[in-house]
Parts: C-alpha cells; structure tokens; sequence
C-alpha cells in the first residue's frame, strides 16, 4: 500500500469492520493513541535540561522526516554535537538521492538548534560540503554537520515550546477560514536571512489550483511505480504491535481521519485497508490540498547541494513550529518534487521542474518542498519515534 493511498485514502473508509471484535481493538491499540514507548520521546524530552548537550538530542528527535524513517544519528560530547546521516533509513526510489532525507536532517537541525539557546548555548553549524548521488550500494552513515556548543545566554522561545506540539496534519482544514496576514507575512520572511534559501507562498485559488493538480498527477504516477511502492511500504506501520517494536514510520493514527474511522481502520485486516484505501473518492487529494487556504513551496539555490537540502529542511521545521505555535496546521504534500527526482532517475523530460519553475517565474530558485497550511479540522496524532540510546553513537 503506497504511502498517499494509506494517508488519504484511508479518509475514505467508511467500510464496518463487523468481525474482529473488541481483543482486536485492545490488540491494535485502538484505546491507546499516542501511548506506549514509541511515543515516551514527546513526553520526556525535557528531562535532560541538566544534563548537557543530550538534551539537544531529545528536541532533535522530535523533528519532521519523510514517511518518519528518522535517518539521523548523533556524536555527542560536552562541548559538539555531530550529525550523521544513517543512508540505510530511505525509501527507495522515492527519493533516489536522499534529497528528502538530507532535509529531515535539516529539521532535526533546527530543533537542536532551538534547544540550544533554550538550554543556555551558543550553538556554531558548519556544513560539510557535498551534492547528492544515487543510494550507495552499502549506505554507511555520513556526517553531514557538527554543531559546537559552548556556553551562552538561556532564552525560551515560542518555536521551542511548540516543538512537542507540532505534528503533520493530514485531515481536511477549513477552506473558509483565513489565515491572518501577519501570519502569512511571517511565514514568508522566515527565509530572508538565508541567501540559499527562499519560500514562495501562494494563497489565490488559481494558484492553488494548478499546484494541487501537479502534485495530484505527480502522486498518481509515481506511485504507480512498483518500485516506488516497495520503498515506501518498507516504512508503513500497520500493526500497533510493530508501531511500538520499531517506533518510525507511518502509523494509521497519523493519517488524519476522523476518530471514529481510526479505530475502524485500526481494525481492519491488512487486506481490507488496502481495499478501502484503493477506493478513495475521485480528485480526493486535490481537494485536500484545496481545503487549506495556502500553498507554500521551499526553494533553493541548488536541489542537489547537500547543505541546501539542510537548510531547507531547518526553514520547514521552522514553518511548522511557527504555525504550531500559532494554532495552525501543516502538512507537507511532495509529490510534485519527488516526480523531479524521478524523471531524472529515469532519464526523462524534466516536466514537474518545468511546471514548477513556470508557476514561480524565477529560474534563479529550485522548489524543493511543497506543503500547505490552514486552521484544521481535526486534532493531529503523534507519530512514534525511537529513543535517544537507539540514534546515539
Ligand atoms: C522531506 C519531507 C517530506 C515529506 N513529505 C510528505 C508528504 O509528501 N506527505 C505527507 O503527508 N507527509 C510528508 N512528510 C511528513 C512526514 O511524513 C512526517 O514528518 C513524519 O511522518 C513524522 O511525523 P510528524 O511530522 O507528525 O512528527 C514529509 C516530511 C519531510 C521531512
């Protein structure tokens, strides 16, 4: 089951499970949403604040990635912090230059960025140089940055408080409700201070419009993909108890439906999901995207630059702990992007670049994350996350 299918389709199950019964709903954890270990990391991150520098660890775990694989490790010593990339944690051809996972780096970044000075440090990144190439043959962790750490002022902020708030909302959002100027003139100069990178923010239907019938098509095709779907199920959680034994990837409580239509979903046999899940309604994903009031696409100079890919991932990290903060949501939808990466695997017409490129008029600027925000209909679910011993070297 492809990851957009699971995610949106299962908005469309309205199927009653009549077997199963309630050791089913015990055995999926259908009473139990956000419980467990897999999700202790959003209850305790804080408890390290006197123990130095691993307590930028906690907050960092806590960041967005694709499909939730977690692709970070960290070196940790009193006065550094290293960050590796653990390359074995992709999702295929998906993303076959890890681009996605070099920007949930980068949102781990800024999360351990913000903890920093939350915790009375001055943090310094330096960036290792590198571009992007195809998943090594025996992926091995690479250290993408190292962040040093000596002492300095403590100052909360409103971005580190919504660290443990912030979750990627997939339900519908309320189309009639605007979002505020100020909040949207915000968003938008999140990037000003970065000369690589830039984000782009759409808010006319007509815009909107075209965006969302990009990425619609892009996610029909590329998932139409059988390797593509390989890569992406290999992070698909279905079963509580492995939601639980592995602690990553994509659960049914983040898929954003309806309470009721969880629990049913949770209780579904595999197959019976795959099914509901096929029969979505028609144009469903393009009038999710349409339900929020604005489109925003995160630019960089080069695509394929590792440290562009990292500093785009810290100004999506940043965006969505700012809406968080100010009871927006955000999810991000990367279809139009990911179908980049794949003409180029495969050697064809770059048509999404050039779609993409049209819509922002600036050939200076190369979209690299697509999203969109507005006020939520529902309440978003906590994704798991693994613990802090298991992405420490
Ligand atoms: C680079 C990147 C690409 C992503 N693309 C999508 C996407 O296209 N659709 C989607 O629903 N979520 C997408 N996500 C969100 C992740 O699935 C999400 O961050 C992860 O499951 C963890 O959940 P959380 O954000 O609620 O903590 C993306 C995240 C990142 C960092």
């Amino acid at each position: 089951m492809h990851r957009r299918s699971f995610l949106k389709g299962a908005g469309a199950v309205t199927v009653v499970v009549i077997g199963g019964g309630v050791w089913r709903a015990y055995d999926q954890g259908v009473f139990s949403v956000g419980e467990g270990s897999a999700y202790e990391p959003w209850e305790d991150w804080r408890n390290d604040s006197n123990n130095g520098p691993l307590a930028l660890v906690r907050a960092a775990i806590l960041a967005a990635s694709p499909h939730n694989t977690q692709p970070w490790l960290f070196k940790v010593t009193n006065s550094s912090i290293e960050l590796y990339i653990d390359t074995n944690r992709n999702v295929g051809a998906l993303d076959p230059y890890l681009r996605e996972e070099h920007i949930g780096m980068g949102c781990a970044l800024e999360n351990l960025m913000l903890a920093a000075t939350a915790n009375g440090y001055q943090a310094a990144v330096t960036f290792l140089p590198g571009k992007l190439g195809p998943i090594a043959a025996e992926p091995a962790p690479t250290l993408l940055a190292r962040v040093d750490l000596v002492s300095g002022k403590q100052e909360g902020s409103e971005l580190y408080d919504a660290i443990p708030r912030r979750h990627t909302n997939r339900g519908a959002y309320l189309p009639q409700k605007a979002l505020p100027p100020e909040f949207i003139d915000s968003l938008g100069h999140l990037a000003s201070d970065e000369s690589e990178v830039k984000i782009f923010l759409f808010t006319a239907e007509a815009d909107r419009k075209k965006i969302a019938e990009i990425s619609s098509a892009a996610n029909s095709e590329i998932y139409s993909d059988s390797e593509v779907t390989r890569g992406s199920d290999r992070w698909i959680r279905i079963h509580w108890s492995n939601v639980q034994k592995f602690r990553d990837g994509l659960t049914i409580d983040a898929a954003g439906l309806p309470p009721i239509a969880t629990a049913v979903a949770k209780m579904m046999p595999l197959w019976m999901l795959r099914l509901a899940s096929s029969r979505g309604p028609k144009n469903g994903y393009s009038n999710l995207m349409l339900s929020a009031p604005l489109i925003g696409i995160i630019t960089v100079r080069d695509r394929y630059d590792q440290q562009n890919c990292l500093l785009a991932g810290r100004i999506w990290q940043r965006a969505h702990l700012l809406a968080t903060a100010r009871g927006v949501a955000g999810r991000p939808c990367n279809e139009a992007v990911e179908m980049i990466d794949y003409e180029k695997a495969h050697d064809r017409a770059a048509l999404r670049a050039k779609l993409l490129g049209e819509l922002l008029g600036d050939p200076a600027w190369q979209p690299t994350f697509v999203f969109y925000m507005g006020y939520p209909t529902l309440t978003a679910h906590a994704s798991p996350r693994r613990p802090v011993e298991n992405v420490v070297l």
